[in-house]
C-alpha cells in the first residue's frame, strides 16, 4: 500500500500529486519540498482558469521548485445568504487535474483542520475591503484575508499565484502580504475567458443555455467601454453601463477605479484603470473586470484581462 505522502506512479508513467489533509501532513510534506515553492489557493472545483495559473506557478517554480495547491471551500467567506452548501465539490477530477499539471503536493483539509476553534482575531482587509465586492458580500474579504494568511504560514511559500479574475481579491492578498511583511510574492495570471468570452468560474455551470447568453453581456460590456477608453472614463463607463441597461441581469456595481487604490477613476485620470462589474443572471452571481490604461499619450488596454 502506498502512503498519502509517497506518491505513486500512475499508468502513463506522471506521478500523481502528494495529498495532505491534515495540517501534520501537510508539515511533512513541505519538509520535503526544495528550491522554490509556490501556492495556488482554490476552492476547488477546479476549471481552465485555474489550470491557466497551475501552468503559470509551474512556469515561477522552474524545474528545481515546487507547486503547491489547496482545496478549501472556505466558510468563513460566504455570506448566510450564499452558496456554501451547494459550491461545488469535485475533489477526484481536482486531484486528476492537479497531478496532469505536475503539481507537487495538494493540501485538501477539513474544516476542523483549518479552524479547530472558531478564530478569535482575523484579518480586517480595510477600506477597500469595504467597497465593491466588499459592500455587496459584507465579511467576505475578512474571511478570504484569513484563510489566505492561514495558507500562508502553514505552507511558506515563496510565491503565491492569483487570478486577475478576482481583481479586488488580487489587490488585497497583495497588500496584506506587503502590510504584514509576509514575504510572499504575489503574482497575478490574467482571466482565462471560455471561447465566448466569459470568464470561466465555478458558477458558470448554474448558467442555462439561455442565462449564459445573458451572462455574455458581461465581457461585451466591459469590452465596449473599454473600446472608448480614449473618450475619457466618463464614456467608457456609460458605454458599459448601456450595454448592461439593456440585458435582463440584476446589476451589483460597475465601477472604473485606479487599479492600485481603488479609488474612482474620474474625469481626467492618468495611469492604469480597472473596469469592474458584478451582476446576477437568475440566482447566479458573476463578476468579471478589464484592465484600461488611460495615458496623457492616450489609451492603452490588455484585451481579455
Ligand atoms: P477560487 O474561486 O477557487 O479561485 C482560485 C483562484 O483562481 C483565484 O486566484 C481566482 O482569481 C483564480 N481564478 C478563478 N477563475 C479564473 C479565471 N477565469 N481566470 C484566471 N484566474 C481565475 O478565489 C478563491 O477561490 C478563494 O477566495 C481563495 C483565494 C482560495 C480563498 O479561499
Amino acid at each position: 500500500m502506498t502512503g498519502p505522502l509517497s506518491p505513486p506512479a500512475v499508468a502513463d508513467g506522471s506521478a500523481s500529486s502528494v495529498l495532505a489533509t491534515t495540517r501534520a501532513e501537510l508539515a511533512a510534506a513541505r519538509a520535503r519540498l526544495s528550491g522554490p515553492v509556490v501556492l495556488v489557493p482554490t476552492m476547488g472545483a477546479l476549471h481552465s482558469g485555474h489550470r491557466s495559473l497551475l501552468q503559470q506557478a509551474s512556469e515561477i517554480a522552474g524545474p528545481s521548485g515546487s507547486v503547491v495547491v489547496s482545496i478549501f471551500v472556505n466558510p468563513r467567506q460566504f455570506g448566510p445568504a450564499e452558496d456554501l452548501d451547494r459550491y461545488p465539490r469535485t475533489l477526484d477530477a481536482d486531484l486528476a487535474l492537479c497531478a496532469g499539471e505536475g503539481v507537487a503536493l495538494v493540501f485538501a483539509p477539513p474544516v476542523s483542520e483549518v479552524y479547530p476553534a472558531e478564530p478569535m482575531v482575523t484579518v480586517d482587509p480595510g477600506p477597500v475591503g469595504r467597497i465593491l465586492e466588499g459592500e455587496f458580500r459584507p465579511g467576505f474579504f475578512g474571511g478570504v484575508l484569513t484563510v489566505v494568511l492561514k495558507l500562508f504560514t502553514l505552507t511558506r511559500p515563496d510565491v503565491a499565484v492569483f487570478g486577475q479574475k478576482d481583481a479586488q481579491q488580487l489587490a488585497l492578498v497583495r497588500q496584506m502580504s506587503a502590510d504584514f511583511n509576509l514575504g510572499v510574492e504575489v503574482v497575478a495570471v490574467p482571466t482565462f475567458r471560455d471561447p465566448d468570452g466569459l470568464a470561466a468560474s465555478s458558477r458558470n455551470r448554474y448558467l442555462s443555455a439561455d442565462q449564459r447568453t445573458v451572462a455574455l453581456t458581461l465581457p461585451a460590456a466591459l469590452q465596449a467601454g473599454q473600446a472608448r477608453a480614449g473618450d475619457g472614463p466618463q464614456a467608457v463607463l456609460a458605454t458599459a453601463r448601456a450595454r448592461l441597461d439593456a440585458a435582463p441581469l440584476a446589476v451589483d456595481y460597475l465601477a472604473l477605479v485606479d487599479a492600485q487604490t481603488f479609488a474612482p477613476a474620474g474625469p481626467g485620470f492618468t495611469g492604469t484603470a480597472l473596469l469592474l462589474v458584478a451582476a446576477r443572471v437568475g440566482s447566479t452571481r458573476l463578476i468579471d473586470n478589464v484592465i484600461i490604461g488611460f495615458g496623457p499619450d492616450g489609451p492603452s488596454s490588455s484585451a481579455g484581462e
